[in-house]
């Protein structure tokens, strides 16, 4: 399956639970890509990377939610990339590192476009 096929599928599996054009950075925590205590350890790490860029005084715009299989299913963790308006980027192979700085790609990306989640950054 190619990356804009899995990208379809994922987008169509997180919009309904999302709602409309609300962005967010969504992992599988299912456990047929990666163990799920693994895959619940990044979610983990994202969360406390936006708790501490929050306590640290700025303000992430940013949701990080969990999800059950997004349909790619190999090579997890598998995180999915959703911007207000734009397309999901999946990403496989997430550790903590990567996590941290998929926040940051996100945060880029509603900066770069001038879009707001809408939603208060998530608490750890
Ligand atoms: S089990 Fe993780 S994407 Fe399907």
């Amino acid at each position: 399956m190619s990356g804009k096929k899995k990208a379809k599928k994922a987008q169509a599996r997180v919009a309904p639970k999302l709602g409309d054009g609300e962005a967010a950075l969504v992992f599988c925590v299912d456990n047929k890509c990666a163990p799920r205590e693994v895959s619940r350890a990044v979610v983990d790490e994202a969360r406390t990377y936006v708790s501490e860029q929050t306590a640290a005084g700025r303000t992430l715009p940013v949701r990080v939610e969990v999800f059950g299989c997004l349909g790619v299913c190999k090579k997890g963790p598998i995180a999915a990339l959703v911007p207000k308006d734009g397309k999901v980027k999946v990403k496989k192979k997430v550790d903590g590192a990567k996590a941290r700085k998929l926040v940051e790609r996100l945060v880029t990306k509603l900066a770069d476009a001038g879009q707001q989640s809408g939603l208060p950054p998530v608490a750890a």
